[in-house]
């Protein structure tokens, strides 16, 4: 396993992993990464050339897979389009990518017997009511709201069918809400954190009650690697780190940490079917094989979410008008 190849990594997660790989590994890192509105390679500034090379391109490009997957040892898949409200607005970038995509990556793994490991997301679950004790598990039914998620739970089910079928060597991951630095000022931390180094009062969906569980990425890193090293083929793992918040409490978190009043934010319109709560049980990764997150503390974990935005103004500066300009069109 030492050459690893990363599709997606110059995207948020992806980019976390690969700092991840060289601080932790001697593993040598191929990114594969189309370099959407959501890919930036300044999320990759710093890392040693001869540890990360980078290839611009798309994974529905078959030829250009063939030949990455003909030197790689393993592949992790992150690449995706990944936010909910642009596939509200625009589904079809999801189905190429998410499904296309996946599929492209599933036959390659197959033609060159590839170890592949799918990175995947708690949303193929649906939502669960606020006071419901239950959580997700490997074994929840999937049941997808939005054309995201519904894209998601179909490349799940394809990596399934070609592990069964075809015997290809492939583990999937269920991760919940992840928050931390290299994240596109499109999703909900960032986009409050953002606003409120702008002067712009934050933008609370709705009633603000939905929960999410949140973990940080370098968490989300390490249970990648774990499932990686020592993770059955063909399993499942879901990966989750008891971080459940209502969309509310964080962002009084946020202005209480900026300094500014708790009450200072606004509601705008609802995202249109958003899930009202996820929550992961993840003790099967955590008693199999033995992961345990180290962001244990969400406030202080935030807090250095919060530095790094104020320090890294020219990172998301670039994306941030064009991305309020969006959410304008839909009072949000
Ligand atoms: P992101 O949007 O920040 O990054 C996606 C990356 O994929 C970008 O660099 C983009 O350029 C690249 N990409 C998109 N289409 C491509 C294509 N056709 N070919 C090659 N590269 C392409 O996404 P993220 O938040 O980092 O999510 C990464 C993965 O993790 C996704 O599969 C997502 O479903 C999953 N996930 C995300 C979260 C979360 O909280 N963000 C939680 C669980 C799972
Ligand atoms: O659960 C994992 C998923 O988490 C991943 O699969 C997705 O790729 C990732 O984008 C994320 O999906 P969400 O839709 O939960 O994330 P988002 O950051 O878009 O929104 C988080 C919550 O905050 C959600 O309840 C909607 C709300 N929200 C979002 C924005 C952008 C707001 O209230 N205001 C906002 O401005």
């Amino acid at each position: 396993m030492s050459k690893l190849l990363v599709t997606g990594g110059a995207g948020f997660i992806g980019s976390n992993f690969v700092h991840h790989i060289v601080d932790h590994t001697d593993h040598h890192v191929t990114v594969l990464d189309k370099l959407t509105y959501a890919g930036n390679r300044a999320s990759l500034a710093g890392l040693p050339d001869d540890r990360v090379e980078f290839v611009r391109g798309d994974i529905t490009d078959a030829p250009l897979v063939d030949e990455l997957f003909a030197r790689a040892d393993a592949v992790v898949h992150y690449a995706a389009e990944s936010h909910n409200d642009n596939s509200l607005n625009d589904p079809r970038p999801f189905l190429d990518t998410n499904i296309i995509g996946t599929y492209t990556l599933l036959e390659a793994a197959r033609k060159y017997d590839r170890r592949l490991h799918h990175i995947s997301t708690d949303e193929v679950y649906g939502d669960l009511e606020l006071d419901d004790p239950a959580r997700f598990t490997e074994s929840t039914p999937y049941n997808p709201s939005s054309p995201y998620s519904s894209t998601k739970a179909g490349s799940d089910l394809l990596v399934r069918a070609w592990v069964r079928s075809f015997g290809v060597r492939a583990t999937i991951s269920n991760c919940s809400n992840n928050y931390g630095p290299y994240q596109h000022v499109e999703k909900f931390i960032p986009r409050q954190i953002t606003n409120v180094l702008r002067g712009v009062r934050p933008k609370l969906y709705g009633s603000g009650e939905n929960v999410r569980d949140w973990i940080h990425a370098d968490d989300h890193s390490s249970a990648v690697l774990t499932i990686l090293e020592k993770g059955r083929i063909g399993e499942t793992y879901l990966i989750g780190a008891d971080g459940e918040k209502d969309n509310k409490t964080v962002v009084e978190l946020i202005l209480s940490l900026m300094g500014q009043d708790r009450d200072a934010y606004d509601h705008v319109t609802d995202r249109a079917g958003h899930d009202l709560r996820y929550a992961i049980d993840s003790s099967k990764l955590r008693d199999e094989l033995g992961w345990v997150p180290q962001f244990q503390d969400f406030t202080s974990g935030l807090a250095a979410t919060i530095d790094w935005y104020r320090a890294n103004e020219p990172w998301w500066a670039p994306a941030k008008d064009g991305v309020e300009a969006f959410y304008a069109t839909k009072g949000q």
